[in-house]
């Protein structure tokens, strides 16, 4: 495998960090603070070509690789995960989902805007009662003839106040499980779509996350997603890319506070010299070095197969599993380095080792990621 990055996949990279620094860094702290979903940013985003990036130019997107996705998300969500999660929403479960399995008219009213980022997408698949445990989908779609009529709950949803079209996994034939389900396409504004309250949250505070109320919610049939039934291997399969994206935020979020790191243990001084010339620090910045890099590598190994249609899903949960791990430890490391200054907000790495958590617990737990690998492992 050759991991040497194409001048094209350089370019991206190069555009991302430049984005991040100069768009998303201003008033970061701000936003996380008071909760503000990062609304001019994402309109840069999408003016930018960020929220279609692997939709084909022919739907209005990059027509990138994931490669160079895994790397724009990285260097995104070194700054503001809060921002990146809508990239990653948008392109890996919305954007890919609608280009994969979408019809043609689908692809034309609703892909083409959201690749633009003219209008953004959320995933609902989570509910009250069902995440880890998808299948037992409570929400249910009655098929009447010529259209659905949806009624139930979804619960934590990424973009749920400020999206416009929404992918909703419901339950049309209970007597069938997971195979009964279907994934329907339902717009903001629809009769009894009502978005429920905004989620005062840990970290990726600027994410917009919101429960979802439908009540006889009426929706044309040819708004469903593939065939009838396919809802839930839809979502799985959506979900088996979403992965590789969350493990770049990951990645992200533990490079961001790493840079930070190394940067300050060479300013600040302790005994005379910087921090950086104490052995102590030097194995600290030693370790959170390679557990990036291990994490670097697994979320290219991942994209990379995907690029190549192979199959993904058991390298996306490793990618997934192991940087959100490494996100977790060396966010705690970084805020370790800088000491007190690292307990407070103006060193960002106290919100980054927040960002971190969410990682290791949406598009799939720690431990359902485990399931998903031990299952192909034991095939
Ligand atoms: N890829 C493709 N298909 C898969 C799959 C995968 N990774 N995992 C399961 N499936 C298929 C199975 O093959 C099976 O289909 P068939 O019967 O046709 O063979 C079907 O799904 C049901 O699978 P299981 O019988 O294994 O079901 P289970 O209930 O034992 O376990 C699970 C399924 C893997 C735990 C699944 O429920 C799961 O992934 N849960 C986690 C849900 C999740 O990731 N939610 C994320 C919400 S979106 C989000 O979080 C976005 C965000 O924050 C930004
Ligand atoms: P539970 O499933 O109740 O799990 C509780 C604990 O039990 C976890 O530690 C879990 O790993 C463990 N557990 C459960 N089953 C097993 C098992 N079989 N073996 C071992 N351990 C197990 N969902 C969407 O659909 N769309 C979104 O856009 C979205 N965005 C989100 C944004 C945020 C900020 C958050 C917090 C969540 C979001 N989610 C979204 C939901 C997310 O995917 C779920 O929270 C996640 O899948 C876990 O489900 P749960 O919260 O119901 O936890």
């Amino acid at each position: 495998m050759n991991f040497q990055l194409t001048e094209e996949q350089a370019a991206v990279q190069a555009a991302a960090r430049e984005f991040a620094q100069t768009e998303l860094l201003p008033g970061v702290i701000d936003r996380d603070e008071d909760q503000i979903f990062p609304a001019e940013q994402v309109k840069k985003m999408g003016e930018l070509g960020f929220l279609g990036m692997m939709t084909s130019p022919a739907y209005g997107g990059g027509g990138m690789d994931t490669v160079s996705y895994v790397l724009a998300m990285e260097e995104l969500s070194k700054v503001d995960a809060s921002a990146s999660v809508v990239m990653s929403v948008n392109n890996s479960l919305v954007c890919w989902g609608l280009e994969k399995y979408g019809t043609e008219e689908q692809k034309k009213k609703y892909l083409t805007p959201l690749a633009k980022g003219e209008i953004i997408g959320a995933f609902c698949l989570s509910e009250p009662e069902a995440g880890s445990d998808a299948t037992s989908q409570r929400t249910t779609a009655e098929d009447k003839g010529d259209h659905y009529l949806i009624n139930g709950t979804k619960n934590w949803i990424t973009n749920g106040g400020t999206a416009s079209v929404y992918l909703v996994i419901a339950q049309t034939h209970v007597e069938k499980g997971h195979k009964g389900i279907n994934a329907i396409i339902v717009e903001k504004g629809t009769p009894g779509f009502v978005v429920g309250k905004k989620e005062n949250k840990l970290g990726i505070r600027g994410s917009d996350t919101h429960s979802l109320m439908f009540t006889d919610v009426k929706v044309p049939k040819e708004n469903r997603i593939g065939e009838d039934g396919f809802g839930f291997t839809f979502a799985m399969n959506v979900l088996n890319g979403g992965r590789i994206g969350i493990a770049a935020q990951a990645l992200g979020i533990a490079s961001g506070a790493y840079e930070l790191a190394v940067k300050y243990s060479k300013e600040r001084k302790a005994f005379g010299k910087p921090i950086s010339q104490h052995q102590g620090i030097q194995f600290k910045l030693a370790d959170m070095a390679t557990k990036i890099e291990a994490a670097r590598l697994l979320c290219l190994q991942a994209a990379s197969l995907k690029d190549a249609h192979q199959d993904y899903a058991k390298a996306g949960a490793m990618a997934k599993l192991f940087a959100s791990q490494v996100a977790m430890e060396v966010t705690v490391e970084a805020v370790q380095v800088h000491g007190g200054y690292g307990f407070v907000k103006e060193y960002h790495v106290e919100r980054l080792m927040r960002d971190a958590k969410i990682t290791q617990i949406y598009e799939g737990t720690s431990e359902i990621q485990k399931i998903v690998i031990s299952r192909e492992v034991l095939k």
